[in-house]
């Protein structure tokens, strides 16, 4: 199989049903997307690594089966090994080591992203003028977007061996251009 985001879409498409899912997938996409771009790697596995990293919790919401079950259905449906293990090492729970600059990356993208954009969902002008201290804020207030792992946000920038705050600026950097499709009020135009 030839590995394009086009299938990777396909894919996510038909196992969630979910607008919130596919946010979140689209989000963990584009910050693991600019985070190859920044280390020079291939986008396109990175990114279809990363919008299919949640693909089945919609059929598989428990983690007794999440994401392990979905492994054999990303393998039936020919998905490199490469990407079929980095879906697995975002799971704390399975204990996979993070050995590649790819599973560090796709963990140190995910509880993040969903937490920017739920920072975002809460300010008028969404991810505009988002800066480090204030998310860093609402990381210290345990009831804002209760369900994000604080400890995973904070082991997350540590295996990228950035300051968090560097972390969070390229987080809100990389979903800026698709704040459109989260939901968010989407970026001005050049000139408008
Ligand atoms: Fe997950
Ligand atoms: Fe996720």
């Amino acid at each position: 199989m030839e590995l394009t985001r086009d299938h990777a879409w396909d894919t996510l498409t038909r196992y969630t049903k979910s607008e919130a899912l596919r946010r979140h997938a689209l989000a963990v996409e584009a910050s693991t997307r600019s985070y190859a771009r920044r280390f020079g790697e291939d986008e396109v596995l990175w990114g279809v690594t990363a919008l299919l990293h949640d693909f089945d919790y919609e059929i598989h919401p428990t983690l007794d089966q999440h994401p392990q079950d979905g492994a054999p259905i990303l393998r039936g449906e020919g998905y490199p090994e490469e990407v079929i293990e980095a879906v697995l090492s975002h799971a704390e729970h399975l204990g996979l080591p993070r050995d590649t600059q790819l599973k560090k990356t796709l963990f140190a993208c995910d509880e993040l992203s969903g937490f920017v954009h739920a920072c975002g969902l809460v300010r008028p002008t969404g991810l505009e003028g988002l800066e480090p201290k204030s998310v860093k804020k609402k990381l210290k207030q345990p009831s804002f977007a209760a369900g994000v792992h604080r400890d995973e946000v904070y082991e997350g920038a540590e295996l990228l061996g950035l300051e968090l705050d560097e972390h969070i600026a390229n987080v809100v950097t990389a979903l800026r251009p698709i704040a459109g499709e989260l939901g968010l009020p989407a970026p001005p135009r050049d000139g408008a």
